[in-house]
């Protein structure tokens, strides 16, 4: 500790001592100055091995993300009576259901350039996005703006109950690979 002297104040009168001085002081005083050392010295070292043991037992709980699974039920093919873009899933799972009248299959609403989501505008017949122009047809080929891709689409099944059952976690956008396989629901 500093054992320097205080200067005076103006008036002759002692510097008052700052009160952390003063507590030292009093905590040296109260259990001598080796005693209190020693007990400086269990502090730190209980101290430091509490955070020691805290930091390691953190390691014990793993960092898990907890994702929405990328497969979700889309009804019965029935359930769409109308041939075109279905709106219904976009907002909760960000796809489109596309039904033709060879049958159905499903756009993953993410554009191809910076992932903006596009909007499908009925009267033009083509998807918009919002960001920095791309258009696609409802195929999901790119017919303008800077999108280097088309529209990615997501498999589509039957399911055992009779619904269709759409996976994100599957992607397929080229032509000819994209119009079969898992990635097209023939109803015909
Ligand atoms: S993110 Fe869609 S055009 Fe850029």
């Amino acid at each position: 500790m500093d054992s320097t002297p205080s200067a005076p104040t103006p008036d002759g009168t002692a510097p008052a001592a700052s009160p952390s001085a003063d507590l030292w002081k009093r905590l040296e005083e109260r259990c001598g100055r080796r005693q209190f050392l020693l007990k400086s010295g269990w502090l730190f070292f209980w101290t430091f091995l509490g955070g020691w043991l805290l930091s390691n037992l953190r390691y014990l709980f793993p960092n898990v993300l907890y994702e929405p699974t990328s497969v979700f039920k889309a009804g019965k093919p029935k359930d769409y009576s109308e041939l075109g873009i279905i709106e219904k899933w976009k907002k909760t799972q960000r796809v489109w259901l596309v039904k033709t009248p060879q049958g159905f299959y499903c756009l993953w609403a993410r554009c191809t350039h910076l992932g903006c989501t596009p909007n499908w505008f009925d009267a033009e017949g083509r998807f918009k996005c919002p960001c920095h122009g791309s258009n696609f047809n409802k195929d999901g080929d790119v017919i303008a703006g800077p999108a280097p891709k088309p529209l990615w689409r997501c498999a589509i099944q039957l399911g055992s109950d009779g619904q269709m059952i759409i996976d994100k976690g599957r992607l397929e956008n080229r032509p000819g690979s994209r119009e079969k396989g898992d990635f097209f629901l023939p109803t015909t």
